[in-house]
């Protein structure tokens, strides 16, 4: 269990909020019911991206009233910095059997548009039926490749945005808001 004294730590790290709890449960909601209405009468497959889109993912989910399905792939870039640096591999791509499927990809944050690009590209060959993509957060400056994303949930600037699933270096994720990461914690 976290400590307050913890806790406290780990919002000293913040310098600003960009989106509260209370502003993601509404915006949440209201993708939820464009998923469902947009899919009415499917049943979609919601593929997660993990990490970072479990907390996404686990709200979303239930403000989808269809007959959907969840599951997750890994994605692991190379290194841990705040970078990507567009090595990106799927895990357990072989057993994701989504052929005639609808399927919807729930990411956490598009960045540089290159993991969200190789996996368009990979899912694409696996002939769905229909591809789509949900993402938390667009951090459309830094788009380095054109990427299609369907739903958006919020765009942010050019900064690195931390809790409610994304982290750095592991942490910070239990956040139940979306804050920005002081620069000198990461440097
Ligand atoms: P991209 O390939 O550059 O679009 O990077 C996408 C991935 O980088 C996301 O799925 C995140 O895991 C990570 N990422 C990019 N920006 C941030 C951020 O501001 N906070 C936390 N993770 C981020
Ligand atoms: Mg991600």
């Amino acid at each position: 269990m976290i400590d307050a004294k913890e806790k406290a730590g780990m919002e000293k790290d913040i310098s600003e909020i960009l989106f509260t709890e209370t502003m993601i449960g509404e915006r949440v909601t209201r993708l939820g019911m464009q998923i469902t209405r947009d899919y009415a009468g499917k049943a979609p497959l919601l593929l997660g991206v993990l990490k970072g889109c479990f907390v996404f993912m686990a709200d979303l989910m239930r403000r989808v009233g269809l007959r959907c399905e969840v599951r997750f792939i890994a994605a692991s870039s190379y290194g841990s910095g705040t970078v990507s640096s567009g090595g990106v591999r799927f895990g357990e791509l072989s057993q994701l059997d989504i052929e005639g499927r609808d399927v919807v990809v729930v990411e956490d944050i598009v960045d540089s548009g290159l993991t969200l690009k190789r996996l368009r590209d990979i899912l694409t060959e696996m002939r769905p039926a229909s591809l789509r993509v949900c993402a938390l957060l667009d951090k459309k400056s830094r788009r380095e490749v054109e990427v299609e994303i369907d739903y958006i949930g919020f765009e942010c600037g050019d900064v690195f945005c931390v809790g409610y699933g994304l982290d750095c270096a592991e942490r910070y994720r239990n956040l139940p808001y979306i804050g920005v990461l002081k620069p000198e914690i990461y440097i």
